[in-house]
């Protein structure tokens, strides 16, 4: 674990504004889950695609899940408006112009194919207009940006590997691949052969485990499927011998506080165990997952965790250079990120 500097006395009223200005990295972000209402009525207007609500205060009123498959139905139907390769570029433009707002450096965006081209839509319609508006942010914003592919867990692993051919031919525009969608019951084995294949293939792997299911399915995302990273993972708090090992391999976890509330994870936000786990030497991350669904992007995130359940200057320190550390970037720009967080701490 990198050590934590010797921070300056940080009073709790300097606290907000450093969560705001601090640079970070973002590892957990559904760019469908970016997509805000209004941007769901103007696409939908534009591309004459009928959508079941009559304004975008009635479709924001729809936004109250209890759990996460309640919020997987209405994020598809939303998703359903993105059809052209503007509409996808439209897509991640506002969401990384968001994320510069709230100085994040970098972006590891989530995208899932498989929502669009069952609808017909080409892949490269998909994967160019994504690609585009991140080389744009790279050019205009000075924010870093990458894709990683997800395959829907409650779809077959057969359909997984016809979207992995379907997407190779763009394989530059990709580093890795995920797995997201109902958890319960869809177990990582499923998809033990094609993370196979994409380990051989090179690509970064990761996959959601622990939001809703057991632990069970972070032993075996990280012994069948061979991923990096855990998305989520707050369930690991129910076996010791789990947080054992993800604290001795430093296994980073993605977690999203205002997703795990508006799913119903944890009843209120002060009961997260996101404390638990970095005090136990996890290297947690925090993330906004579905900003457009979940009330906050990634400040938002911060400060209402930190305000919730009283995490300190150095749990802030910790958290953004965690997000560094989990990133698939090289070791000289991990190290660039440090040095400006260590400034703005500083200062
Ligand atoms: N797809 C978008 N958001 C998700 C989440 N929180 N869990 C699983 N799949 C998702
Ligand atoms: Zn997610």
């Amino acid at each position: 674990m990198a050590a934590i500097p010797a921070l300056p006395a940080i009073s709790a009223e300097r606290l907000p504004g450093l969560l705001r200005r601090m640079p970070k990295a973002e590892l957990h972000i559904h760019i469908e889950g970016s997509l805000e209402p209004e941007l769901i009525f103007a696409m939908a207007q534009r591309n004459g695609v009928a959508i079941p609500y009559a304004s975008v205060e009635q479709l924001r009123r729809a936004y109250a899940f209890s759990n996460l498959q309640s919020f997987l139905d209405i994020y598809y139907a939303g998703a359903s408006v993105l059809i052209t390769e503007q509409d996808f570029f439209d897509m991640a433009w506002a969401y990384l112009e968001r994320a510069k707002a709230d100085h994040v450096v970098h972006a590891e965006i989530f995208f899932d194919p498989q929502t669009h081209t069952a609808r017909g839509v080409a892949m490269e319609t998909v994967i160019n207009g994504l690609h585009r508006a991140c080389e744009q942010a790279r050019t205009q914003l000075g924010v870093s940006a990458s894709l990683i592919l997800c395959f829907l867990r409650h779809l077959s692993e057969d359909e997984a590997f016809q979207t992995l051919e379907q997407a190779l031919p763009l394989r530059d525009k990709f580093i890795g691949v995920g797995l997201d969608s109902s958890e319960v019951g869809h177990p990582p084995e499923k998809f033990a052969r094609v993370f196979a294949r994409c380990g051989e293939l090179g690509l970064h792997r990761v996959a959601h485990a622990g939001e809703e299911g057991p632990p069970e399915y972070i032993w075996s995302a990280l012994d069948v499927l061979k991923v990096e990273r855990i998305d989520h993972g707050v369930q690991s708090a129910k076996d010791p011998q789990l947080m054992r090992r993800l604290a001795q391999e430093r296994v980073p976890l993605t977690v999203c506080p205002l997703s795990n509330l508006k799913l119903c994870v944890f009843p209120r936000l002060a009961d997260h165990n996101i404390r638990q786990l970095l005090d136990a030497g996890l290297a947690v991350t925090v993330n906004s997952d579905d900003p457009a669904y979940f009330g906050g992007y990634l400040n938002d995130n911060f400060l209402q965790t930190f305000e919730a359940t009283g995490l300190t200057a150095q749990h802030a320190w910790q958290l953004a250079n965690n997000s560094f550390e989990a990133s698939f970037v090289g070791a000289e720009r991990k190290r660039r990120w440090r040095d400006q967080l260590d400034e703005v701490f500083a200062g």
